[in-house]
């Protein structure tokens, strides 16, 4: 038995990627017809491997682009690589875009309750969950208000709320410390430490370095597309900050 939860093995990811710019359909039309429309392949991420082991919590940094938010959708099984393995022994809880899963016509209630079917709950235990869902996002007093009618920081609150409310084994989570107000960044801070510390095995990606040192154990240091550094959360963090400044 191996306790490598997350095998990421020579990964490779080729995007098809639309360099003209069109503004509208008939132009875009046009340039087909033409043959004129190119579009160029692009390699967003390049012989990456990675293994983390079963209640490892580890921090992946780089620079914008540079294919974190890639490996973390490959790693949910949302993209599939175009070359190498990816293999992933147990539940993925998937905190990539808030509320994404939202129906945005209805109340943050039902959304609740649709939210959990999507992760697999029964609506029993989603009854048993509700108040401490509603509790975590503070959002009492908009429990019966259409979800169009929050603010983003509200969609977040709510998203993060249901998506750590279950346990799952490997919980993924993309810059979501970046969102609600510092006062609820903190409370997200605590949750994951407390499901880290449960362990969980969790993978964050985030451009706060202090919170990547708070929180992770290991952390990884991917540069266009490359793995350029993965060992301990220090050391990675301080080589990432020196080389690419603060
Ligand atoms: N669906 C897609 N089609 C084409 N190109 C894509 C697609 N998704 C990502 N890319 C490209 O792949 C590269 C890596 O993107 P990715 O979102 O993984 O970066 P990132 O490290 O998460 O950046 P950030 O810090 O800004 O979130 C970027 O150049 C991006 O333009
Ligand atoms: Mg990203």
């Amino acid at each position: 038995m191996t306790d490598r939860i997350v095998e990421i093995d020579d990964v490779s990811m080729l995007f098809n990627l639309s360099r003209e710019k069109v503004d509208n359909l008939k132009e875009y039309v046009i340039r087909i017809m033409n043959g004129k429309h190119t579009t160029e392949q692009f390699w967003a991420l390049r012989h990456v491997s990675l293994q983390i082991h079963k209640g490892e919590s580890l921090g992946l940094v780089g620079l914008n682009g540079s294919g974190k938010s890639t490996l973390l959708k490959m790693i949910a099984g949302v993209l599939k690589p175009t070359k190498g393995r990816i293999e992933v022994r147990g539940s993925v809880a998937p905190l990539i875009e808030l509320g994404a899963g939202f129906d945005l016509e209805l109340t943050a209630r039902e959304n609740v309750f649709l939210n959990g079917a999507i992760l697999g709950y029964s609506r029993t235990e989603m009854r048993e969950s509700f108040d401490e869902i509603i509790a975590f996002s503070e959002l009492y007093d908009f429990v019966d208000v259409p979800v169009k009618n929050f603010s983003s920081g509200m969609v977040a609150r709510l998203g993060f709320s249901i998506a750590t409310i279950s346990r799952p084994d490997i919980l993924i989570a993309d810059e979501i410390l970046g969102v609600g107000d510092m006062r609820f960044q903190k409370k997200c801070e605590s949750r994951i430490k407390e499901i880290v510390d449960a362990g969980a095995t969790v993978i964050l990606v985030s451009h706060s370095i202090d919170s990547i040192k708070k929180l992770c154990s290991t952390a990884a240091w991917l540069h266009k597309g490359e793995m350029m550094q993965h060992g301990r959360a220090d050391t990675v963090c301080q080589a990432y900050v020196q080389r690419m400044g603060s």
